[in-house]
């Protein structure tokens, strides 16, 4: 029963954030129609999902209880023990996967060791023809009658843990561009002014938005104009999962002269600069001293840092999502590199005339979007769509 799987889906979101860069995962132990165990992966190095509810479980597996994860089991020791073992251990004789382990050094392998056990052994990503093709005889054959098979909730589970699998297969982390902006395609009225362009409506999706991300990135121009502090500002009962961590602060500042003063100038925010500015050392210790990290990379012809370098940096340090703010010249880099997954256009209801463009350095080659959902924000449009990739 897919609502099995989907209350696993829903108690993995509790770890979002603080499992990175290992994705989150949920898992419940399904006997005679009813949830009888459930937990998931909490902490980065601490039990995963399955070990979390086994461990706990009082008394006996019975045969036909079907344990239920979104993702498949690992089979190697790393932090806290492999997952197969446990399940082995504890002797689950029937298993549900959601998705395979990205990974290709390591999927699969967990799903073989178990069905090399004897376990009964679903995973619902490699039932896809299936689903497609329902008369096909697998699902006939399966031991798990009661499982209907649904091909959304497949896409469901992989979008779940996109971070994690663009961390994996593409070493970086996963490239969310949101932008703001008026019906003509402007941000402000006039060039370098503060403007508030959305709603409250808006401005608390932004926020919901932000907690789901490991880092937020401006560039030196925002930081300049808006000083915006870039936390989570919700009331803590609409937050489920993101305790008090507030996402990592990512700044792109190539010549060192963002302000001492500016909210983002506290502990824990990453300065890219330039190579080439090594002179700043002053700047760059008094920045240190406030606990933040600045970073070396490399720069082009125009001066601007080399954002595959800094995807690079942030992956190395355990980011799997990236919620790129802005401004205008930050999202046309991103866009030019490529480097982008997802768009967020906040439509604001106005024209704003001469005021600045949204994409003013962006070079023009097409790029195809697939259209993923819009949401009416107030008097506001939010349009989410997704980077077509060949
Ligand atoms: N509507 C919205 O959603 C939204 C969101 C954010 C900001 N804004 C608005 O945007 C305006 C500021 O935008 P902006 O375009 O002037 O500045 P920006 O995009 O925030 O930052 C651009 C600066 O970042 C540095 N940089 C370093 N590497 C870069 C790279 N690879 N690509 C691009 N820039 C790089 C450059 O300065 P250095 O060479 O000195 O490093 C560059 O001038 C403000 O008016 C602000 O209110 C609007």
């Amino acid at each position: 029963m897919l609502k099995y799987m989907r209350r696993a889906m829903e108690l993995a979101e509790n770890g979002r954030r603080s499992v990175s860069p290992n994705p989150v995962v949920g898992c419940v132990l399904v006997r005679d129609g009813k949830i009888i165990a459930e937990d998931w992966h909490r902490e980065y190095g601490k039990g995963h999902a399955e070990r979390n509810l086994l461990g706990a479980l009082e008394g006996e597996v019975l045969p036909d209880d079907v344990l239920m994860v979104t993702l498949e089991p690992c089979c190697h020791q790393g932090k806290s023990g492999a997952c197969t073992d446990i399940i082995l251990e504890k002797g689950v004789k029937k298993v549900v996967v959601g998705v395979l382990d990205p990974n290709p050094e390591v999927g699969g392998k967990g799903v073989s060791l178990l069905r090399e056990m004897g376990l009964d052994v679903m995973v619902m990503e490699s039932s896809k023809s299936t689903i497609q093709n329902p008369t096909n005889t697998d699902i006939k054959n399966s031991p798990f009658k009661f499982c209907s098979l649904s091909f959304e909730l497949v896409e469901e589970l992989i979008w779940q843990n996109r971070g994690f699998f663009t961390w994996v297969t593409k070493r970086r982390p996963w490239v969310t561009l949101k932008m703001a902006q008026s019906l003509d395609g402007r941000i402000t009225p006039e060039k370098g002014q503060s403007y508030w362009l959305t709603g409250p409506e808006s401005r608390e999706h932004v926020h919901k938005q932000r907690a789901q991300f490991d880092a937020i990135l401006v560039g030196v121009g925002t930081v300049m104009v808006d000083n915006p502090m870039l936390t989570v500002r919700l009331e803590k009962s609409k937050i489920q999962s993101t305790k008090s961590k507030n996402p990592r602060v990512v700044v792109l500042d190539a010549a060192l002269s963002v302000p001492l003063e500016s909210e983002v100038m506290r502990e824990g925010t990453m300065v890219f600069r330039g190579r080439q500015f090594k002179k700043r050392l002053a700047q760059k210790k008094l920045m240190e001293d406030r606990g933040v990290v600045v970073i070396e990379v490399d720069t082009d012809e125009d001066g601007y840092l080399n954002l595959r370098q800094i995807l690079d940096e942030l992956a190395a340090a355990g980011m799997t999502s990236l919620y790129v703010e802005g401004g205008p010249r930050i999202w046309s880099s991103f866009l030019n590199a490529d480097l982008v997954d997802e768009v967020n256009v906040y439509l604001a209801p106005e024209f704003l005339g001469n005021g600045e463009v949204s994409l003013p350095e962006f070079q023009g080659s097409s790029k195809k979007i697939q259209f993923k959902e819009w949401k009416q924000l107030g008097d506001d449009v939010m349009w989410r769509g997704l980077f077509v990739t060949d």
